[in-house]
């Protein structure tokens, strides 16, 4: 069968511009579309750019976005996206710099994930072997298997308006070592990961999560990096006073009182902060988006105020 391929050209020594250049190229049912993109490459254009190694889903290099979301393209067969012949549109990885073609640049990637301190810190003095429980190691394999093939940096939509959030890989990464019984350094970790850019950054958009091929589910780890920060009593973080006023204001209005919920996640004492609230204020205003300053109560509050109220009791169980 033939299969026609898009793909986005970038070569800076060429042009600043990138362009789609259409291939059409002959595959078989089981063809993968690094397969695909590897015949054009010998067949039908050299100068075609792109990255992989172990076509088996295990180096983590050939990620790229297919159809507008992260693959790994050796693991992605062509029928599966394409069933009926239609187009496939091929680009480099989002939230990162384009080298050529579909090489991205992953030194900000690397960089980010360098700065977790990815091995367990411990002075344990290797007299013995130093056993951690089956238990434990077992609830670390699913994000063990994380192949740093950055497809959830690609569709981070929280790293899409702040480049500096330090992102799902290096986060999930973190996470393999705060809880890793044998690491002694959990609570620094915990710390520094509830600074700026860190675990608060998350919009929970769920996007690493449906991306990722190897199900480490980055979301659900920085979550519990959260709940194990508050655990910890790191709770003088906009994050956690955001979190906190959330549940209070539904608690007590049965909605959320956004004016409210700015002022206090910023935190009343922070100067600059209730300044920048306060320019963010008057434009909404301006454009007739400020939120009512009394949220009034609506018909359902009770209901509301019991779901509340039972979320609150199965979470002290
Ligand atoms: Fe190694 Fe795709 S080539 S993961």
């Amino acid at each position: 069968m033939q299969a026609q391929i898009k793909v986005k050209r970038f070569d800076p020594e060429q042009s600043d511009e990138s362009f789609f250049q259409d291939y059409s190229v002959d595959v078989t049912d089981e063809s993968t579309i690094l397969d695909g993109l590897i015949k054009i490459r010998e067949e039908q254009d050299g100068t075609l750019g792109l990255r992989c190694s172990c076509r088996a889903s295990i180096c983590g290099s050939c990620s790229m976005r297919v159809n507008g979301s992260a693959k790994l393209v050796c693991k992605t067969r062509i029928k599966e996206v394409a069933p009926n012949g239609e187009v496939i549109s091929i680009e480099p990885m989002g939230n990162m710099p384009v080298i050529k073609d579909l090489v991205s640049d992953m030194d900000a990637f690397w960089s980010k994930v360098r700065s977790v301190d990815p091995y367990v810190k411990t002075d344990f003095k290797p007299e013995a072997e130093h056993i951690a429980s089956n238990d434990s190691m077992t609830h670390l394999l699913g994000v063990m298997n994380c192949i740093m093939c950055g497809a959830c940096v690609s569709e981070c939509t929280a790293l899409e308006v702040d480049s500096n959030f330090i992102g799902p890989a290096a986060l999930a990464k973190a996470y393999r070592f705060v809880a890793d019984p044998r690491d002694e350094d959990k609570n620094t970790r915990l710390s520094k990961l509830n600074g700026n850019d860190g675990v608060w950054d998350c919009t929970r958009c769920l996007a690493c999560v449906e991306v990722c091929p190897k199900d480490v589910a980055p979301m659900e780890r920085i979550v519990k990096m959260r709940e194990l920060a508050i655990e910890e009593g790191y709770t003088n973080t906009s994050g956690f006073r955001h979190t906190d006023t959330f549940v209070e204001s539904i608690r007590r209005h049965g909605r959320l009182d956004e004016t409210r919920l700015a002022l206090e996640s910023t935190g009343l004492k922070n100067i600059s902060g209730l300044i920048d609230l306060a320019i963010i204020g008057l434009k909404s205003l301006f454009r007739g988006k400020i939120p009512p300053v009394l949220p009034h109560r609506p018909k359902d509050f009770n209901k509301i105020t019991s779901i509340v109220e039972r979320l609150e009791d199965k979470r002290k169980d």
